[in-house]
């Protein structure tokens, strides 16, 4: 009988594998064939077998959380495990694959995860720093290589992208996002996931994309990383979830549920975001993994009282694939025989993973990611790296310019190049770096060397550490700094200040950095600040003393070279903030977006302001200087009022009026004046980058729809409400034209 048996599951593997032997180089893939396919691989499976295609382990190779479960391969070679992740390589991916495919009954592929997220190998800036330069080309590029690398070294699926609006700069994780708004962040996400994706699946060069955190994950308490997190329905849905919806509607693969509970109820276990948001309201059909070991978080969370329930909980709600926890190998077999969880609930889980898994190729040929000559050719490129040039300069904001301090010139006699920052290999590549190697990055003090004439002297000091007390190497650095005609100080934080478990409850510079800035403003040569931080930093005596100043966040692998591009003016800064830079951290959570209130600050006492400091920001949403400046002139709009139905054309004119050629990151922002809820005083709704040369004037057009203007009604009803606007365009969230127009019933 038992025998029997198994010549029935062998000639319906037979089967099942054969009928996907001839492939085309690129296939788009049949859903009539695939859903026979894994509907005769759930007919022979065993519960258990079903419950390993759910689970997902990481392997010792790069843990990036907290437990690591040990015989990992064991648990491979059992079945019991359908995923892997922190395992990259041609090699060992194949040498995992092998046991998963040689060694289970079925020899169902494994599918391999890693947090690709600025870069595999070539290192691209932190997604906080690439989306400061609103260029949606460069971005969708970068995420491009990243799936080059990553699926030549037998990568499968990345970990990205992180799609958190971000309100609270404390917060270390904000380095991974798009910073603040809710528009900027959706064109992004989508943006990344054309890069990781594609537009097909097969094509050995993509990986499955994975949008996260669902939901809220930025909004937690006090910028606690992991706090909790409370906010209205309305809030959630207007601000929150759009980027997550977009890339549903754009077929991303996979969703990552987060830590934090929202109104209660941990996301991992919320039936409400992940079933009847996700599948029944959105649609998504791809598969939702948790995050690491976030369904045991449930029992300290309070929301169950062990891990039994906790199984329970998230399969119920809608968790399809157990990141790390084995909640679900230890416990869902149970359940399911005490009619807790219907298998029927699994059976859908395991298809939406199986179907990934046969959309990559995987049952056609599970080592065709695994190819030791494809990794070798594809990696680290001299096209990968001039593009992690290209972005990272693109990336740069440029803070301050006093009296054109910048750019330098090359031939600059004597340049001292000062700070803990200067000549830091290790910090460049910032956090989250995946494979990426530092010791291949590209140092300050390396790309200015490279970039300036034979003649001029480079002098180095260190000057303090970026993160201790030790002020010893101070008067080293302005005796340093004394024999030079400028000085550049590259300060800031280490790269593991930001990005996960890295909150900080002060924004300031770290350890003595401001006193070394503070000594060498005292020689009275011109302090060039570069900034390095994965978060906006509180740096009032800068912006008061330094002539220039230069927000470069972690800019990767080819960091030096991008910097120095700047200095030296061989690219214009074109970078706008993408988050706003507090004066202090008493005023955050501080963003552009907010809502008047029925005491807007004014001279009178009892309005809404602070009594120590101004309610502005020190450097506002949008931000960005260049070196040369552009006029915004006949903002015009083609009626005075429209219908529901009619679009609106926007067109304003935008000059060079220096003479250096430069980009310009164009921005139009809205605000309804009286809404059914209040609304915020400007919302970013659209934004073009354009290129000018000196002197050069273009018109840019755009063009606005009742969606645009929609939002959650007073009864959550999503649509434009009639009545009065305004619409502004300019080069930051503060400097702008505007105009008026009235949408009718
Ligand atoms: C925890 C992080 O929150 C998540 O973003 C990441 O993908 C996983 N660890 C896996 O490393």
């Amino acid at each position: 009988m038992e025998n029997l048996k198994n010549i029935r599951v062998l000639a319906i593997v037979a089967l099942i594998m054969a009928s996907t032997s001839v492939a085309p180089a690129q296939k788009r893939f049949d859903e009539q064939e695939m859903k026979v396919k894994i509907d005769s691989l759930l007919f022979i499976m065993t519960l258990e077998e079903k419950i390993g295609q759910l689970t997902l382990y990481t392997s010792d190779y790069d843990v990036t959380g907290p437990t690591i479960r040990e015989g990992y391969k064991e648990d491979i070679k059992q079945g019991k495990v359908g995923a892997i992740f922190n395992a990259f390589g041609a090699e060992y991916t194949r040498m995992l694959q092998e046991m998963a495919v040689e060694e289970t009954r079925l020899g169902i592929p494994l599918l391999f995860g890693y947090d690709v997220i600025h870069g595999h190998k070539t290192i691209f800036p932190i997604p906080l720093g690439e989306s400061a330069s609103w260029d949606l080309e460069a971005i969708e590029k970068s995420a491009r290589i990243a799936a080059i690398e990553a699926s030549a070294e037998g990568l499968h699926w990345t970990f990205a992208p992180m799609v958190d609006i971000a309100r609270d700069p404390r917060w270390g994780r904000i380095a991974e996002g798009s910073g603040e708004d809710t528009y900027l962040t959706t064109e992004i996400a989508l943006a990344r996931v054309r890069g990781f994706q594609g537009d097909d699946l097969y094509d050995l060069s993509t990986v499955l994309a994975c949008t996260k955190h669902f939901v809220g994950y930025g909004a937690g308490l006090a910028g606690r990383d992991y706090n909790t997190v409370d906010m209205s329905d309305r809030v959630l849905r207007e601000v929150y979830l759009p980027p997550f919806k977009a890339t549903v509607d754009a077929g991303v693969a996979s969703f990552m549920t987060s830590f934090n509970e929202v109104d209660g109820v941990p996301a991992t276990g919320s039936h409400y975001l992940l079933t009847e948001i996700l599948r029944n309201e959105w649609g998504f059909e791809g598969f939702v993994v948790t995050d690491y070991t976030s369904i045991n978080e449930m029992v300290p969370h309070g929301i169950v009282a062990n891990e039994y329930e906790a199984g329970a909980l998230a399969i119920n709600a809608g968790v399809d694939m157990d990141m790390q926890g084995g909640v679900y190998q230890e416990h869902l077999a149970e359940l399911v025989k005490k009619g807790e969880v219907e298998e029927e609930q699994i059976n859908k889980a395991v298809r939406r993973i199986l179907e990934m898994k046969y959309k990559l190729g995987l049952f056609e040929d599970p080592y065709r990611y695994s190819n030791v000559d494809r990794e070798k050719e594809m990696v680290m490129t001299e096209e990968h790296l001039d593009a992690a040039r290209d972005v990272a300069r693109k990336s740069i904001v440029l803070l301050k310019n006093e009296a054109q301090t910048l750019p330098l010139k090359k031939d600059i006699k004597t340049l001292a190049v000062i700070g803990p920052l200067a000549d830091n290999k290790k910090e460049m590549i910032g956090s989250w770096s995946a494979a990426g190697d530092w010791s291949k990055s590209v140092t300050l003090l390396e790309g200015i060397k490279a970039a300036v004439s034979p003649n001029t002297k480079i002098l180095f000091a260190q000057g303090t550490n970026i993160n201790d007390d030790a002020t010893q190497g101070i008067s080293e650095a302005v005796k340093t700094a004394k024999k030079a005609d400028a000085i550049v100080l590259a300060i800031g934080e280490e790269a593991l200040m930001s990005g996960e478990a890295a909150s900080r409850a002060s924004i300031d510079l770290p350890g003595k950095q401001l006193q070394l800035a503070q000594e060498l403003h005292k020689t009275g040569k011109p302090v060039i600040v570069v900034l390095m931080s994965g978060r906006p930093l509180t740096i009032n005596w800068l912006d008061e003393n330094a002539p220039a100043i230069l927000e470069t966040w972690f800019l990767g692998t080819q960091a030096g070279h991008a910097i120095a591009d700047v200095l030296f003016g061989d690219y214009n800064p074109s970078g706008k903030l993408p988050v706003t830079f507090p004066r202090s951290v008493g005023q955050i959570p501080l963003f552009y977006n907010n809502k008047n209130t029925g005491r807007p600050i004014s001279d009178e006492k009892y309005t809404s302001k602070y009594l120590d400091i101004p309610n502005t920001p020190l450097y506002p949403f949008g931000y960005g200087l260049s070196y040369t400046y552009f006029t915004y002139s006949n903002l015009k709009l083609n009626k005075p009022q429209y219908t529901m139905d009619e679009q609106i054309d926007v067109t304003v004119t935008v000059t060079n009026s220096g003479d250096m050629k430069g980009e310009e990151v164009v921005q139009l922002y809205i605000r309804d004046l009286v809404g059914s809820v209040t609304r915020p005083v400007k919302e970013l709704k659209a934004f073009e980058k354009i290129a000018l040369a000196p002197g050069e004037s273009q018109q840019v057009n755009f063009t606005l729809t009742k969606d645009n203007l929609a939002f959650y009604t007073r009864n959550m009803e999503f649509k434009a409400e009639p009545g009065d606007f305004k619409v502004f365009v300019g080069t930051n969230s503060e400097e702008c034209l505007e105009a008026d127009f009235k949408l009718l019933e």
